[in-house]
């Protein structure tokens, strides 16, 4: 141990971040042991690179951007998506479909103590969102009379509440062998002069790197090497918070299989050039998706000859991948995007600051990133009433007012 504390002393007094070992000598043996394995694992050249990016803003001006194709559902001529639908229940049906739902994130928005999948919505009655996800799951499996695996990505701050609650409701009937969960991993949070912070319990503040993390995850944790022995060859991954996700979808995947892409997305039409939403497009050729924060006024208003947006496919954060792709890009890290926010920290004084203020940088990689790894992809519009009701914020858009308000209709115009 005294080894391992020296050893620990010298990295930090190199990399100039002393102030981990704040809370040292007030830990319990077995958190200090903890606190040393946590410092040894962290990339401190990789945190001083980081760091450097948050001092310039990444521009993607250089890059050629141009509209990425998509295929409208409601145009495509009926015998067509007869014929896609056909091979992905094929598909299904042989037991080749797995889905995953990417819950690691902080739901800082919503503020909903827990995980956000525990989150109840008012849906007639209250119905946490992972039940309402689990519903879509099973009357999947009901209708194609398959077996479809369930992947739930966590993070380490919510994946002990995470599996209590599926253990609590018996895996919603699906059997346990049939949902897995998995941490996604977690990268230590600076303060504006770089100095990694001490969290409220004097370990050092991590935070889940960011729904890109997706990839890097699977593999390390097994669950890509899992699915290949079960056999599944399309994974469909999604977010906790859409409620009207269509995550078990035979048009997609047929379609993707036909045109012999590695991956698809979905997407709605943006309500207006100036919603606050990413959006496909092509950037020096590969399929990608530019953020609002990004985006030309110029860009986000320019429409073709019928007078549609040329940039108005909004990314709903509902993708397919064949299990190839996701092998491949999670041979490569992503880049990682910093984000400015508000994080609990213990000062080199030994006082626990609550800020009021954003004080910190977090790093988060994108999993649209990964598109660009990619030499195409399918891109199918959906409508928006029948599959795109996110949980963001605590009350205004995309709250679980307006999410409510949605799926109980979706319902109503389903059971007419
Ligand atoms: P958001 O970007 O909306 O983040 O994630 P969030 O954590 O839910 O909410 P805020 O921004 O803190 O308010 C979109 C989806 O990606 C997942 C989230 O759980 C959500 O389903 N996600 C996000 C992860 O799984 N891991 C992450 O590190 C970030």
């Amino acid at each position: 141990m005294d080894e391992k504390y020296e050893k620990v002393k010298e990295i930090l007094k190199k990399y100039n971040q002393e102030q981990l070992l704040i809370w040292y000598d007030k830990l319990i043996e077995q958190k200090k042991e903890e606190l040393l394995d946590q410092i040894l694992k962290i990339d401190f050249d990789q945190i001083e690179e980081l760091y450097q990016e948050t001092k310039g803003k990444k521009d993607f001006k250089d890059c050629k951007v141009e509209p990425l194709s998509y295929i409208d559902k409601q145009k495509i001529p009926t015998e067509e998506r007869e014929r896609y639908e056909k091979e992905g229940i094929k598909l299904i049906k042989e037991g080749k479909y797995a889905v995953v739902t990417m819950a690691g994130g902080q739901g800082t928005r919503l503020g909903h103590n827990g995980p956000k999948g525990t989150f109840e919505l008012e849906v007639g009655e209250k119905k946490p969102l992972f039940t309402l996800l689990a519903q879509t799951i099973k009357e999947a499996r009901d209708k194609y009379d398959a077996v479809i695996p369930w992947y739930i990505m966590t993070s380490r701050e919510n994946n002990y509440k995470t599996t209590e609650f599926f253990k609590r409701h018996n895996y919603f009937d699906m059997g346990e062998e049939n949902v897995k969960f998995f941490i996604q991993n977690e990268l230590p949070m600076i303060d504006t002069q770089g100095k990694i912070l001490v969290d409220e319990k004097g370990m050092v503040k991590e935070a889940a790197d960011g729904h890109g993390g997706i990839f890097e995850a699977m593999r390390k944790e097994g669950i890509t090497e899992e699915m290949e022995k079960r056999g599944i060859e399309w994974i469909f991954i999604a977010g906790v918070d859409n409620v009207l996700a269509k995550m078990v979808d035979p048009l997609l995947t047929g379609i993707a299989i036909d045109k012999n892409f590695l991956a698809a997305g979905k997407s709605v039409v943006k309500n207006n050039p100036k919603e606050k939403v990413g959006v496909f497009c092509k950037k020096n050729n590969k399929p990608s998706v530019i953020e609002y924060t990004e985006i030309t006024d110029e860009m986000a208003e320019k429409v073709d000859e019928n007078g549609e947006l040329l940039y108005g496919e909004s990314h709903i954060l509902c993708n397919l991948f064949n299990i190839k792709a996701i092998e491949e890009i999670a041979k490569n890290k992503l880049p990682y995007h910093s984000a400015f926010k508000k994080a609990k920290y213990i000062d080199k004084n030994g006082v626990i600051v609550v800020p009021t203020e954003p004080n910190a940088y977090k790093f988060e990689s994108f999993i649209f990133d990964a598109f660009e790894k990619l030499n195409d992809m399918a891109i199918l519009r959906v409508k928006r009433e029948e599959e795109f009701a996110p949980v963001k914020n605590a009350e205004g858009v995309d709250s679980p007012e307006t999410a409510s308000k949605l799926y109980k209709e979706y319902i109503k115009n389903r059971n007419k």
